[in-house]
């Protein structure tokens, strides 16, 4: 879907969209003859003019035209708001019939990144993967093909393209990886889709291969991936945008394109969602396309640690003793605890590399962070204040919230092992907790590190006013809101 900027309404057909800021409506007043009828209409609706409200009705005096009048609330200008006319607007139209949609802000006073937002959300909301369905039919197929947003005022063009459509690119990344199934996308696959889809944005990319890794001594990583035929692959893609020799901040995620849960296999029900336990890869993946794309003036690492975690006569036993690039021993209670050890190689081998003094992991880590947060903020575990506060606060401005969990020595007691170094769980409590005092352990000293379980956000069982169900490409914005905010300045 297209998306324009305009100072006036455009000629010929589409739907209009008339936001209503609680019972501010001046966007009414355009309506000429039919304006009387369209007040009755949303008296008998009793619409309120709410955030996200909407009444559709089709206007005489414009020829039949579509309207939505959609609810902004009284904060019209808040990004939740803008973000929700939009996407509610695309929501509504997609497979409508109608090809073109005017939103038309003129009245609400709206700023270019206001307006911008509107243009960002209502293209994030018309994302949608249909590769694999072949019988659709005409009528369940998208029709709409372009949005003007007109009233948006001076310079909201050049905000769109220069902060917003690139990290449209990026989460549109992100939710096809994370939307692929596993025979699809595994860790080979995820790297070819990833390079095949940065191609000329400017990144710098290595990769490394199960020999690479194996003379690294990546035993934790290698130890998940020893079950299954796929080979493990670790995909690492740079973007240098900001000062030379400035050192990169580094994003770490876990890409498990499937998990079985391994030799501790999961029950089957519901085990097919694991096809998205590479959802902190996939963000990592998507942010970095979207930080090229727009060009951000940062230098920036992102690494995915890639692979399937399979049962097979070859898969790695409970019990077994690992040895991670780090040096320490890891005694493998359970066997479906593997994203843990998949991350610690990766950050033990990022902060080799780069020297960050910002490392952040995202990943699909635990069932209990969902337990505990549900699908409404993703959990932030930190050594650093700063870094902790500077993520919670781009995830306010980004809508990919954040709610922060506890470190504590007495938790990270509960990992010790008899025989080795640490075991990859402890008892059932505080789950989310002891996954990331495990992470904590691989993190160099003076290292500034968040940790974001993102299991509760990576997929969606409900649409919001960014996405359909499905995968909702958390992460990508959030990222890219703490570089610019953060770093970029
Ligand atoms: N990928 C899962 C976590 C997960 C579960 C994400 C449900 C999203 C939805 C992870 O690898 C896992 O299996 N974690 C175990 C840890 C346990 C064995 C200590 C879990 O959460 O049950
Ligand atoms: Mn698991
Ligand atoms: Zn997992």
């Amino acid at each position: 879907m297209q998306i324009r900027f305009a100072d006036t309404r455009p000629t010929g057909d589409f739907a209009l969209v008339i936001p209503a800021a609680g019972p501010s409506r001046p966007g009414l007043d355009s309506l000429g003859a039919s304006k009387a009828a369209v007040e009755a209409a949303l008296k008998r609706s009793r619409f309120d003019g709410d955030i996200g409200s909407v009444v559709e009705t089709f206007v005489d005096s414009e020829g039949g035209r579509r309207l939505l009048v959609i609810g902004t609330g009284t904060d019209a200008k808040s990004g939740d708001a803008s973000e929700k006319l939009a996407g509610t607007a695309v929501a509504r139209l997609l497979v409508s019939g109608e090809s073109h949609a005017v939103i038309d802000l003129t009245g609400l006073n709206y700023d270019a990144e206001a307006a911008a937002r509107v243009g960002f959300a209502a293209t994030l909301r018309s994302w949608r993967y249909d590769r694999y369905r072949t019988r659709l039919k005409d009528k369940q197929k998208p029709t709409l093909a372009s949005v003007t947003v007109v009233g948006g005022g001076a310079g909201v063009e050049e905000r769109y393209n220069s902060r917003y459509a690139g990290v449209v690119d990026g989460v549109s990344l992100t939710r096809e990886l994370v939307t692929e199934p596993a025979n699809i996308i595994y860790p080979d696959t995820f790297v070819e889709r990833v390079l095949e889809s940065v191609k000329g944005v400017g990144l710098e990319f290595e990769v490394l291969d199960r020999a690479a890794m194996a003379k690294l001594g990546m035993g934790a990583l290698l130890g998940v991936a020893q079950g299954s035929v796929r080979e493990p692959k670790m995909l690492i893609l740079k973007w240098n945008g900001g000062k030379a020799g400035e050192t990169p901040v580094v994003f770490v995620g876990k890409g498990v394109t499937f998990d079985t849960g391994g030799i501790s296999i999961k029950p089957a029900q519901n085990m097919e969602a694991m096809k998205w336990d590479m959802g902190g890869a996939g963000a990592v993946a998507g942010a970095m396309k979207a930080l090229a794309a727009r060009k951000a003036k940062a230098n920036v690492v992102g690494i995915c640690g890639l692979v399937e975690n399979m049962p097979d006569g070859n898969a790695q036993r409970p019990g077994d003793v690992v040895t991670t690039m780090s040096g320490q021993t890891v005694e493998v209670i359970n066997t479906d605890a593997e994203g843990r050890l998949v991350l610690s190689d990766a950050m033990t081998w990022a902060q080799k590399s780069f020297k960050p003094k910002v490392m952040i992991d995202l990943a699909t880590l635990t069932g209990a962070m969902v337990i505990s947060l549900g699908h409404e903020y993703a959990g932030i575990f930190s050594n650093d204040e700063t870094l902790a506060g500077d993520l919670i606060k781009a995830a306010e401005a980004s809508g990919d919230k954040l709610w922060r969990q506890p470190l504590a020595e007495a938790y990270d007691r509960l990992i010790d092992s008899q025989i080795a170094d640490m075991k990859n769980v402890g008892p059932r409590e505080a789950g989310s907790i002891t996954a990331a005092q495990f992470l904590k352990r691989f993190v160099d000293d003076g290292v500034a590190w968040a940790h974001l379980d993102i299991a509760g956000m990576a997929w969606s069982d409900k649409a919001s006013a960014t996405y359909d169900k499905g995968a909702t490409g958390y992460g990508v914005r959030l990222l890219d809101q703490y570089i610019a905010d953060v770093v970029e300045g």
